[in-house]
């Protein structure tokens, strides 16, 4: 088409792609904050998810009366009809969880499609998704496991409501509060990560809400993004021995195989969340249990991807360690992908609400014609 882009960054690389004041990724320093606050800060004991939502929405850390406000507009926005949970439970029975959550969360929008004429409640339909996306995780992940549907309590959080529904066990309360340390700690990547990237692009085109959260959902679900947390654990799953860790890594490297759980394209050191994560293993992996070798097996990962790797700035992400303690606390490996997807639902929807803010000019790059010059259509009894 046209071929006035001389400078092209292949995958956008330094290339900014919006003006936000949500997150901060400092690549350099490895260091993450949330308006301001650092994630070591965010994901201490007694902060939960929805403060954290509320910061990021808000731009301000929430009062104890804004906390209480939001808790309840979630716990109200969350409800789903009959309806809404028996298309879920089906869509859970035919295909991977991210898709069936991909799928269930399209479903969620209006009769209408003219959300510009409803702009004004932008930040009210980004909470309802908020709320409706970890309570569809949790439904699918009855569904998945051939349990039947519970719902939310009236006075749950929600971590502790998804911890409940998708493991089947009333959770312990520091199997909760891992899961909104780990909730915390996935909300928001700066707009430049590819799901954001996507809701920004999809916002800009005036679209629904709900169509902003799928699309972003069929983005993370990728292994190079959001799907390497399942990727990693899979692959220390397959190595299986912690004793054999060290010479498979090796092979693997030699073959050129990509880790997963390694490597960024912004941090050229060690993954801030990968710290915090690691705290959290500490707190929660029980020596002598399956966990604890797979946690070893990171471990080895770690040492030996990061002798062969790190000089050239790559390092583990937070998805190196991430699956270990999700599955210390029980949740199954197909849900790690949608439970960071409900997290990030939290920052697609405050950068859906910034696009909209910043006046929602549409995405529309250019590109470098690589193809034909104009030539004569011969029509096909010629041909
Ligand atoms: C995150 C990621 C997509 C960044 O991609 P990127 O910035 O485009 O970097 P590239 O894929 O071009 O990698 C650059 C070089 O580092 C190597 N590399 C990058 N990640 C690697 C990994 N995880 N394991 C081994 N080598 C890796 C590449 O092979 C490439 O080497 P080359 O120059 O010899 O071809 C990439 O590091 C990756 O695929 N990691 C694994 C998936 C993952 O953990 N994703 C979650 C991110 S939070």
């Amino acid at each position: 088409m046209t071929t006035d882009t001389p400078n092209f960054s292949p995958g956008l690389e330094g290339v900014p792609i919006a003006e936000s004041a949500i997150s901060l990724v400092n690549g350099q320093a490895g260091r993450l904050t949330y308006r301001g606050y650092s994630i070591e800060e965010l994901t201490q004991p007694g902060v939960s998810f929805e403060e954290v939502v509320a910061l990021l929405y808000d731009g301000e850390l929430p009062t104890q009366a804004r906390l209480g406000e939001v808790r309840s507009q979630m716990a109200k926005y969350r409800v789903l009809t009959d309806e809404q949970v028996a298309l879920a439970r089906t869509a859970a029975k035919m295909t991977h969880p991210m898709f069936a959550l991909q799928a269930a969360v399209a479903l969620l929008g209006p009769q209408d499609n003219d959300f510009e004429r409803k702009v004004d409640t932008v930040q009210q339909r980004g909470l309802e998704l908020v709320a409706k996306v970890g309570h569809l995780v949790a439904v699918i992940a009855e569904a998945w496991a051939g349990r039947e549907y519970t719902g939310p309590k009236p006075d749950d959080s929600q971590a502790r409501y998804m911890l409940r529904m998708v493991t089947g066990e009333e959770p312990s309360e520091l199997h909760v509060r891992v899961m909104d340390a780990l909730l915390i700690l996935q909300a928001d990547h700066s707009a430049g990560n590819a799901s954001t990237f996507t809701s920004r692009v999809v916002a800009s085109t005036k679209a629904e809400p709900n169509a902003v959260v799928s699309s972003s959902i069929g983005a993370l679900s990728g292994p190079a993004h959001g799907g390497a947390n399942e990727g990693s654990l899979r692959l220390f799953l397959d190595i299986a021995d912690p004793a054999q860790a060290e010479a498979k890594i090796e092979r693997l490297l030699d073959d050129k195989f990509k880790i997963p759980g390694f490597g960024h394209r912004v941090y050229h050191v060690k993954d801030p969340r990968s710290k915090v994560i690691q705290t959290l293993a500490a707190e929660v992996i029980k020596p002598g249990t399956k966990e604890a070798d797979l946690y070893n097996i990171a471990l080895t990962v770690e040492k030996v991807a990061t002798a062969r790797l790190g000089d050239r700035g790559l390092f583990p992400n937070v998805d190196l360690f991430s699956g270990c303690v999700f599955a210390a606390i029980g949740i199954p490996i197909d849900f790690f992908t949608p439970m960071f997807a409900a997290s990030r639902t939290v920052g697609w929807t405050a950068n859906m609400r910034e696009q909209w803010d910043s006046g929602n000019r549409i995405f529309r790059p250019s590109q470098i014609y690589t193809g034909q010059p104009d030539r004569e259509f011969v029509p096909i009894s010629q041909r």
